[in-house]
């Protein structure tokens, strides 16, 4: 039984086995959670995923997959690195979004991680509306086979908070 819990914060700053970045595909950085969790977490992040990429996935990680590094100095043994869908007005790709959590949580079974920290996917720099994108999260992961005990949902802004808190009950 997975219990799900929200927090409106940071989630560079969560006390968890493993945190999920909104990557891209590059896996090098970029802005928002991404930026965040290499400025926080440091170099060491950044030098696995120059390995993974070297090692797995030359042309990049595809939108929808989900790969761990280390955490570097954050507070979490892990990194889990996703990649969601850019949001599109005219081609439905909520699949894609789902499968991101989906996938993480597999990568979060294999690492034997019990509690996971996931950002709003896709609802910052790749424009997904909040209200959609926490309605997908909280399905997909409410429908989840998982061994993880706990997903929380760090939600930067009372807005992405009470999205959240709306699909939660
Ligand atoms: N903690 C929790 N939530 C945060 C934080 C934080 N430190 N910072 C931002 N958010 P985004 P995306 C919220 O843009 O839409 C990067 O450049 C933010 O307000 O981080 O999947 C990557 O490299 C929003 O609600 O991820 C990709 O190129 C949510 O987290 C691209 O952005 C997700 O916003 C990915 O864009």
């Amino acid at each position: 039984m997975t219990t799900i819990t929200l927090v409106q914060g940071d989630i560079t700053r969560q006390s968890v086995d493993a945190v999920v970045n909104a990557a891209n595909s590059s896996l090098l950085g970029g802005g928002g959670v991404d930026g965040a969790v290499h400025r926080r977490g440091g170099p060491e992040i950044l030098a696995d995923c120059r390995r993974l990429r070297a090692s797995h996935y030359g042309k990049g990680l595809p939108t929808g997959q989900a790969v761990a590094t280390t955490a570097g100095e954050l507070d979490a043994r892990w990194v889990i690195h996703t990649v969601g869908p850019v949001y599109s007005a005219t081609e439905d790709r909520s699949n894609l979004l789902a499968s991101c959590y989906r996938e993480s949580l597999r990568v979060a079974d294999e690492l034997g991680a019990r509690t996971v920290a996931f950002p709003a996917v896709s609802a910052g720099i790749y424009g997904w509306p909040m209200d959609d994108a926490a309605r997908i999260a909280v399905e997909t992961v409410r429908a989840a086979r998982t061994a993880v005990a706990e997903v929380r949902f760090v939600l930067y802004d009372e807005r992405a908070y009470a999205a959240f808190a709306a699909r939660v009950g």
